[in-house]
């Protein structure tokens, strides 16, 4: 149990399954007020059953500003402020950039990287009154390549940088944003990933599958929210690395993952 987060009030986006539904089930467990926003109603009232007090169920989509607005406005409405937004939910791809569909390309950067304008722009009145924290659950994809993830590391990439940004900008107004990059952890993520035309991919990768267990990714984030660091790495060995070799030895890095083919 934490008390850093005994009724502070949080907003988990992509909450309804893998890193997203362990952060929001580990927020409450720890007392924190929680918003759980996702497009599948069933299992946000499912988490909401089995958790130890009351979550606030917001289905939504975060590709839609109109979604985000209302969740930020219900989160508000319930619990009268708001001490932190984590927004989480996000979707891969597994095919090659040269076949990859225009509109795939578009659908990774709304999820991934635009529906973060439109939380933030919303959130920030509220983060500001308390203090509070403004986290992205990123990738080590965010932070370096492998194949056929073109344009999910695009949209990390970019996501990455309008952290970066906003971290600078709120500096004086002593607001926490912080980046999480985890490698694999054993999710849905590979599962719900997109191929070239936009359908699912539908497989359990072998590495994600010996990735890091969900609460355990989760459990590091919120230890680093708790510290307010800047950027944490719920990671494996190998990821861990593959950063280090991306700023220190990038050549040796592309040939060791030419080599791997990281799935
Ligand atoms: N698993 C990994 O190895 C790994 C590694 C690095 C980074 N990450 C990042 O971790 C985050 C969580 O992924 P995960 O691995 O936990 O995958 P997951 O099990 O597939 O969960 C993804 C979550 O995002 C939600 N979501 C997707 N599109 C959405 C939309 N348009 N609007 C609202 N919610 C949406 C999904 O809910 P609904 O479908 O119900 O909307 C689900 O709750 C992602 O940002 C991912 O990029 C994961």
């Amino acid at each position: 149990m934490n008390r850093f987060f005994r009724d502070k009030s949080f907003i988990v986006t992509g909450a309804s399954s893998g890193i997203g539904r362990s952060l929001a089930m580990l927020l409450n467990r720890d007392g924190a007020k929680v918003t759980i926003m996702a497009r599948t109603k069933a299992k946000l009232e499912q988490l909401n059953n089995m958790s130890k007090s009351r979550l606030l169920v917001c289905q939504g989509d975060v590709t839609r500003e109109q979604d985000c607005k209302q969740a930020i406005q219900a989160s508000i409405e319930t619990f009268g402020k708001l001490d932190g937004l984590i927004h989480n939910a996000g979707v891969s791809m597994r095919a090659v950039a040269a076949e990859t569909d225009i509109q795939t390309y578009r659908d990774l950067m709304e999820v991934n990287f635009f529906s973060m304008i439109y939380l933030y722009q919303q959130a920030l009145p509220f983060i500001e009154k308390t203090n509070g924290h403004i986290v992205a659950v990123s990738s080590m994809m965010g932070r370096y390549s492998t194949q056929e993830r073109a344009g999910y590391n695009a949209s990390k990439h970019a996501l990455q940088g309008f952290m970066d940004c906003i971290r600078l900008e709120n500096m004086d107004k002593g607001i926490h944003v912080m980046v999480a990059s985890p490698g694999f952890v054993k999710t849905n993520g590979s599962l719900n990933a997109l191929t070239a035309n936009g359908t699912p991919y539908g497989k359990m990768d072998d590495a994600i599958a010996a990735g890091l267990k969900p609460d355990q990714a989760a459990e590091i984030i919120l230890s680093a929210i708790k510290s307010r660091k800047r950027d944490v790495y719920p990671a494996g060995f190998r990821e861990k690395l593959g950063f280090f070799l991306s700023k220190w030895a990038p050549g040796k890095l592309d040939k060791i993952l030419v080599k791997s083919r990281v799935k």
